[in-house]
């Protein structure tokens, strides 16, 4: 068991490694400043893990009876709001998920990007070891990769980022090889994550994307839903089985068990700088997906071909075969699966959290 500060716990990828992390008999204090979230999915993860009383004592400031899971309004970007969390000196290690992801976002906000995304990880960094805490679990992203010259991609595949948000995951994962030569305590691990889609099986946590999202996985299950009339597909023409780009899909709460297998291997092993691409080793297109949430929703998905989306590359799939080396880790949960869980989370909740 050890005590956790999970930054952006709140978030579609946070709630869920919060509950497989509760699940595992971890302490959680979560700080999330709710750009893209809210209490509410905490509130959920807790029912989920079974644990009772949750109640808000303060402004911004929740937890369960038993003070297993703290949830704290704040900003990662702020040592006012980060330096009390560590000054008991009880957090054993950090999981790393505040900052934004969008990719098309963040071409038109690179200012907001690099703030959040960096500045925000050299607060959290001065804040660990101010309070003498070397041990941090990072959210890193395969967008750092770009065009990829050959696939699967290993983690040895060169870093070529070709979007603000790519720039972003690869400057932090620069900064924590620097922070991991400086001193012989740090503990660390890059996760890049592949393309992380679905949700929970009890359909109470999912992806709750706030207004229009951009990534495929929410546009289809809001097209199942009728809350869209079709889904466009970004370009009919690449070099792949059926033309359309080809991606490495893999469920969320087999990524959430992934992020307990890197911290339990970073609380057991001897400290170092850990990077390992979270994936499924299995490549779908855009036609398989929208086929396979067709069968899982029961519902038609209309389709309409238009240009290719700038920035896009045609198949991105991850060599998993490190994750299987180093942590006994792989994906479990198939294609079907996703789309079971991704439709039984928007049937129960149309309107995501939203009242
Ligand atoms: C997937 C496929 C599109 C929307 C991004 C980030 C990455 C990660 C996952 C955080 C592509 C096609 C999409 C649509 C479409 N996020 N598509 N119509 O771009 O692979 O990765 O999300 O870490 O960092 O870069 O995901 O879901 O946008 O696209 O045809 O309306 O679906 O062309 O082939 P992407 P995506």
């Amino acid at each position: 068991m050890a005590n956790l500060l999970i930054t952006g716990g709140a978030g579609f990828i946070g709630s869920h490694t919060c509950l497989a992390l509760l699940q595992e008999g971890h302490h959680l204090v979560v700080l999330d400043n709710f750009a893209n979230s809210g209490p509410e999915a905490l509130r959920r993860v807790a029912e989920l893990a079974g644990l009772e009383g949750w109640n808000e004592p303060g402004d911004g400031f929740w937890s369960t009876a038993d003070q297993r899971v703290i949830l704290r309004r704040g900003d990662v970007r702020l040592r006012r709001d980060l330096d009390p969390l560590f000054a008991s000196g009880s957090i054993d290690g950090v999981l790393h998920f505040a900052g934004l992801k969008a990719v098309a976002e963040s071409i038109q906000q690179p200012l907001q990007y690099w703030d959040v995304n960096v500045n925000g990880t050299v607060s959290l960094l001065q804040a660990m070891e101010a309070g003498n805490c070397r041990t941090v679990v990072f959210s890193s992203s395969a967008t750092l990769y770009g065009h990829a010259e050959r696939v699967p991609i290993a983690e040895e595949a060169p870093i070529r980022p070709i979007n603000p948000y790519g720039q972003t995951k690869a400057a932090v994962e620069q900064l924590l090889a620097d922070v991991a030569g400086s001193h012989p305590d740090w503990r660390i691990a890059r996760l890049r994550y592949f393309n992380p889609v679905g949700a929970h099986p009890s359909g109470r946590i999912g992806e709750d994307p706030q207004g229009t999202p951009s990534n495929i996985f929410p546009l289809i299950s809001q097209v199942a839903m009728g809350h869209r009339p079709e889904l466009e597909v970004f370009g009919s023409d690449w070099p792949t089985s059926d033309g359309t780009g080809v991606r490495d899909y893999i469920h969320v709460m087999d990524l959430a068990e992934g992020h307990g297998a890197a911290l339990g291997l970073l609380l057991a092993e001897p400290p170092q700088l850990l990077t390992l691409n979270l994936g499924s080793g299995q490549g779908h297109s855009v036609l398989d997906l929208v086929n396979a949430f067709s069968t899982a929703s029961g519902w038609s998905i209309p389709v309409r071909i238009s240009a290719r989306r700038p920035g896009d590359s045609a198949m991105s799939i991850a060599d998993p075969g490190a994750a299987q080396r180093r942590m006994g880790w792989r994906t479990r949960r198939s294609l079907a699966e996703i789309c079971r869980d991704g439709w039984a989370w928007q049937q129960a909740n149309p309107r995501g959290y939203g009242a």
